[in-house]
């Protein structure tokens, strides 16, 4: 068996507004991605990392247009995975004991396992001129994170679609749930959070520090 850690780090991070791409922004005394490394290197076998070009360290993968082309692209580059990790360079608050959980729950008949948090807000769905449709019940619904782990022959059959279909996913596992794969929902942390914003940075730091 072996586990091969995917960080995609490959984002503008456009929605922050910093001089260079997200991942690489410093948090805390170290570039983001460098958080989520150090907890996947304790658990995996060999990490990759999708970055972009100008950014790219020994044994890492040049991102691809999307999130999902970047994780296609560093999947590519590790053959002998059997178990793919995949993580997001954006969660630098990311535990190994949450990393574990996952993989613990990739059981047999299992094809995918995924960190989320239940929903404490409620959540409505609206038309496009705003008017509520309809409130979901909170008790089933999940917000959901990374890690997610995968087997990974699953994963790469998966990630086998157009780039147009790559762009439209929102994560790994709604590919693998296209081709019919079961995927089960790990409790992860609300902290666990993406660095989307100047805000999400600060607040990641002061958890960090
Ligand atoms: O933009 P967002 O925060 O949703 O991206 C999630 C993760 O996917 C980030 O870690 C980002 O660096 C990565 N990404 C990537 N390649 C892209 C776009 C995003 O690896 N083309």
């Amino acid at each position: 068996m072996s586990v091969v850690g995917i960080v995609p780090a490959g984002g503008s991070g456009e929605r922050l507004g910093a001089d260079r791409p997200k991942a690489f922004v410093v948090c805390a005394g170290r570039p983001l991605v460098d958080w989520s490394l150090e907890v996947l290197e304790s658990v995996c076998d060999r990490v990759v990392v999708a970055a972009p070009a100008a950014y790219l360290r020994p044994g890492w993968v040049e991102a691809g247009p999307s999130r999902s082309a970047s994780v296609r692209n560093a999947l590519a580059a590790a053959p002998e995975a059997t178990t793919a990790v995949v993580h997001d360079a954006a969660r630098p608050l990311v535990k190994r004991d949450l990393v574990e959980r996952c993989m613990a729950a990739l059981e047999p008949g299992i094809e995918g396992a995924i960190a989320a948090a239940r929903m404490t807000d409620t959540v409505k769905e609206a038309a496009a001129d705003r008017r509520v449709l309809r409130t979901l019940d909170r008790s089933v619904l999940w917000a959901v994170q990374t890690p997610q782990v995968f087997r990974a022959d699953v994963l790469q059959r998966a990630l086998e679609r157009d780039e147009m279909a790559l762009a439209a996913a929102t994560d790994d596992a709604s590919l693998v749930e296209d081709l019919g794969g079961t995927v089960r929902v790990v409790e992860a942390p609300p902290e666990n959070i993406k660095v989307t914003r100047t805000a999400d940075l600060h607040m990641v730091e002061a958890l960090l520090c």
